[in-house]
């Protein structure tokens, strides 16, 4: 309810319930002039429900009573009311939580960055604990000039800012054979996306001087998994990064502070935290993370190598099985995110019918290349059961395929690099559920 309903200074309550009679009058005719759906539901109380509301008329004890004087919090916390939203695991998915992953609660995350304390974290030897000034990062192999860098060196070299999405290629990995895990945050939030400030990697490439030979790069983490991935030089030029800030701080240890890779629209594996050593060499290594693990096994047996870019994908964060609908029929908001290793996003279609018929969702703020794009889908919700989905669209012309298109293509034996579009069943009470529609 705006403040313009509930303040009698200006009127009596009736003109000012008319007035917002009159604005949602203007409101809608808005929205049918630009060929939306219409909103004809409600959307806040009326005035004249409202005047016995006692939240209204009674001073409330935060009106009352002073709060707490500045620095209470000198690192600020969410409020007391937020508790709820928080990364969060699934238990029966790994033996161990050193070598484990939590998920990003996206179905409470608006826009398009993701807060710090919110990231999800994939690691394979725990959180490395190193003192900044107790780092090194290596390059070596085939350079002119092996090089190590202290992080004040590396501070020296010019610097960018990027906003990039990191999602790991087991993302929706549980979900290849059908719908499982009940919730957005478990299905797709093995993605974050921030801003990053960092040089590129080239800099520190030409400060060491690749030889012609050196075709590929060997990235390797200071921590206790040592994990190591072979990138091409071509990209590791393009537009790969050494960071050391996220959202204008330090990197947080969970994100391989004090310094991480950054490997845009490319598989987060690759995006080697606590970075400690790069190699040029003249092949790429076939080390664990890019044989035996992250290879897509398919339909004949045979395993499918270096699927580097994360195709085109999209969810529907709100509503979803963790944030029901709880006001009804009527006015209701769709939102979720887009992103595609290829570049940007150009169009998100939403259909509430499972696919049958589709409408051009609205995208809202940056539309950044490798970056998450937020989505919006304005509706009359008239109470009845239906199938949401979302299905984008990037700037390459790619366009999500659906589960069974994926499966057509893959085969059921793959576990990573699922972006097949996501069905969520609305029911007529609000409360939705993770099912598959084929
Ligand atoms: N780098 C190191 N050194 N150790 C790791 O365990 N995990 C990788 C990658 N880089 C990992 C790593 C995987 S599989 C992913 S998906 C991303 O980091 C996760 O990054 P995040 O924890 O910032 O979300
Ligand atoms: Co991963």
């Amino acid at each position: 309810m705006d403040s313009e309903s509930t303040s009698g200074r200006n009127g009596t309550a009736k003109a000012k319930a008319d007035q917002g009679g009159a604005s949602r009058r203007s409101f809608l005719k808005s929205t049918l002039a630009l060929g939306g759906a219409g909103l004809a539901g409600t959307a806040g109380i009326r005035a004249a429900q409202a005047a016995g509301d006692p939240l209204i008329t009674e001073i409330q004890d935060w009106n009352r009573y002073l709060g707490v004087g500045v620095d209470a919090a000198p690192y600020g916390m969410p409020s007391e009311f937020e508790k709820d939203v928080v990364r969060r695991s699934v238990p029966w998915l790994t033996a161990d939580a050193t070598s484990s992953v939590n998920f990003t609660p996206l179905h409470a995350l608006d826009g398009i960055i993701t807060p710090n304390g919110l990231c999800f974290e994939r690691h394979h030897g725990g959180v490395a604990v190193i003192p900044p000034q107790d780092h090194r990062l290596m390059i070596h192999g085939l350079v002119d000039k092996p090089l190590v860098f202290t992080m004040e060196d590396l501070q020296r070299f010019p610097r960018e800012n990027r906003v990039y999405f990191l999602e790991c290629a087991a993302n929706s990995g549980m979900e290849w054979r059908g719908a499982q895990l009940n919730g957005c945050q478990y299905t797709h939030g093995m993605v974050h996306c921030v801003m990053y400030t960092g040089t590129p990697l080239k800099h520190l490439l030409n400060e060491a001087g690749v030889k012609t030979a050196g075709k590929w790069l060997l990235a390797e983490g200071a921590d206790a998994s040592t994990m190591t991935r072979s990138i091409p030089m071509e990209k590791a030029l393009e537009d790969c990064m050494v960071v050391w800030k996220m959202n204008g701080e330090a990197l947080r240890p969970e994100q391989g502070y004090p310094v991480r890779l950054v490997v845009p629209g490319w598989e987060g594996n690759m995006w080697v935290k606590w970075l400690r050593r790069l190699e040029v060499g003249d092949a790429p290594w076939e080390q664990r993370e890019e044989t035996s693990k992250y290879t897509d096994l398919l339909a004949d047996g045979k395993a499918r190598k270096f699927t580097w870019a994360m195709e085109v994908k999209s969810v529907i964060t709100n509503p979803s099985p963790q944030a029901p609908i709880t006001h009804g029929r009527g006015r209701t908001v769709i939102t979720g995110l887009a992103w595609s290793g290829n570049g940007t996003i150009k169009r998100v279609d939403v259909s509430i019918d499972g696919g049958r018929n589709w409408q051009t969702a609205r995208l809202d703020g940056p539309s950044l290349p490798k970056a998450v794009h937020r989505f919006y889908y304005d509706f009359d919700w008239d109470g009845s059961e239906l199938y949401l989905q979302s299905r984008a669209m990037d700037e390459q012309g790619f366009v999500q395929p659906t589960k069974n298109e994926l499966r057509a293509a893959r085969g059921t034996n793959s576990i990573y690099h699922n972006n097949g579009i996501q069905t969520w069943y609305l029911k007529a009470d609000g409360a939705l559920e993770n099912v598959e529609v084929s």
